[in-house]
């Protein structure tokens, strides 16, 4: 008898459901007594002992369904070890709620900060198994994550969307990626969908690049630009601030994101209208794509193959088009960010996209 507990904590993102469903599928085909144990909303279900038990039932027919049958939430590393507003210790919480159930493991599922509560669990001497999830693809240890494939779909989409009425106005557009502080989905997004500049976290801008990138594309005879602008994107001269400044700086803007920012600068250096679209949390939402559902799949199938032969403290990644364990001390607190010499950046650049550096 194996008994798993399971949560999903963080953004939610597509095949979330598909994940999880490997998992109890292999386990179920191996034919070992299973007890699943679903805590809600991420690691408040785990410290609260919120939780339901769940049947091969509840797996079914989720393959495709978007977000988390079992909830999310954030729950900050920082403020792990700080006592709730009743004064409970969560760290201990969570164990004492881990051995009382009898668990033999946690499959969680998450992205950079799950991952580091993960390994803390782990410290602590909690048998845990772990699942790569986030659009931002941002996760170190693994090539991959799933949700990303499903967001970059979605991205792409709206800058297909915005190309067409751009076209027809001559107008210079941003569309708006989301990946938090990195560049992975708007790169991809951004050539998938043929956008002339993309601004990304990694290379920093300078808005006068940005400006002559456009003016060239005019020159040239195009009516219209499209900018891809990652929600982190920053310029040169930002770069260069301190965390505070730049935090500062963040508190006082008038303008809700950077690229409200970059629209106003364009605009004042060259009359030309500009709009900015932001698509924002449509990109976490809706079916995951069929690569997510087979990428989550095999995850899930790895996961349930890892608990029967009770191998714990793992991430379960892909690198170099295999599944691989990656111990959690590797993964957690460190970003996976798109390096700026990066071969794609430069395949990129060669394909006349501007990144305004
Ligand atoms: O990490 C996933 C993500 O969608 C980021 O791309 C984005 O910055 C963030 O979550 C948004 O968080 P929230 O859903 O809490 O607004």
């Amino acid at each position: 008898m194996k008994r798993i507990g399971m949560l999903t904590s963080g953004g939610d993102c597509q095949a979330l459901n598909a994940a999880m469903r490997g998992v109890v599928k292999c386990l179920s085909y191996s034919k070992e007594d299973v007890e699943i144990y679903g805590f809600l909303d991420g690691y408040r279900g785990l410290i609260y002992s919120d939780f339901r038990m769940l049947t091969g039932a509840d797996f079914s027919g989720i393959l495709t369904k978007g977000g988390t049958i079992l909830g999310t939430s954030r729950t900050p590393f920082k403020l792990i070890r700080e006592p709730d507003e009743k004064g409970l210790d969560k760290v201990e919480a969570m164990k004492q709620n881990y051995y009382k159930l009898k668990l033999d493991c946690l499959v969680i599922l998450g992205g950079n900060g799950t991952h580091k509560t993960a390994n803390l669990l782990r410290q602590e001497g909690l048998n845990v198994v772990t699942l790569p999830k986030t659009i931002d693809n941002d996760l170190w240890g693994t090539d991959m994550t799933f949700g990303f494939q499903s967001a970059v779909d979605i991205a792409t989409d709206a800058i297909d969307c915005i190309h067409t009425t751009a076209a027809s106005h001559g107008r210079v557009f941003i569309v708006e990626v989301m990946g938090h502080k990195v560049g992975w989905l708007t790169l991809n997004a951004g050539m998938a969908g043929g956008a002339d500049i993309i601004l990304i976290p990694e290379i920093p801008y300078d808005i006068d690049k940005v400006v002559d990138a456009i003016e060239t594309r005019q020159k040239r005879g195009s009516r219209f630009t499209i900018l891809a602008v990652a929600e982190g994107a920053i310029s040169k001269q930002d770069a260069k601030l301190s965390k505070k400044e730049y935090k500062d700086k963040l508190k006082n803007t008038p303008y809700p994101s950077v690229s409200y920012e970059i629209a106003a600068q364009i605009q004042k250096k060259t009359g030309q209208e500009v709009r900015v679209t932001v698509p924002g949390h449509t990109q976490r939402g809706g079916s995951p794509c069929p690569y997510d559902r087979v990428f989550a799949s095999r995850l899930g199938s790895e996961a349930g193959k890892m608990i029967l032969k009770g191998e714990y403290g793992f991430m379960v990644g892909y690198r170099n088009r295999e599944i691989v364990k990656v111990p959690l001390e590797e993964v957690a607190g460190k970003l996976k960010m798109v390096a700026p010499d990066a071969t794609i950046v430069k395949e990129a650049k060669m394909l006349g996209i501007s990144f305004g550096d």
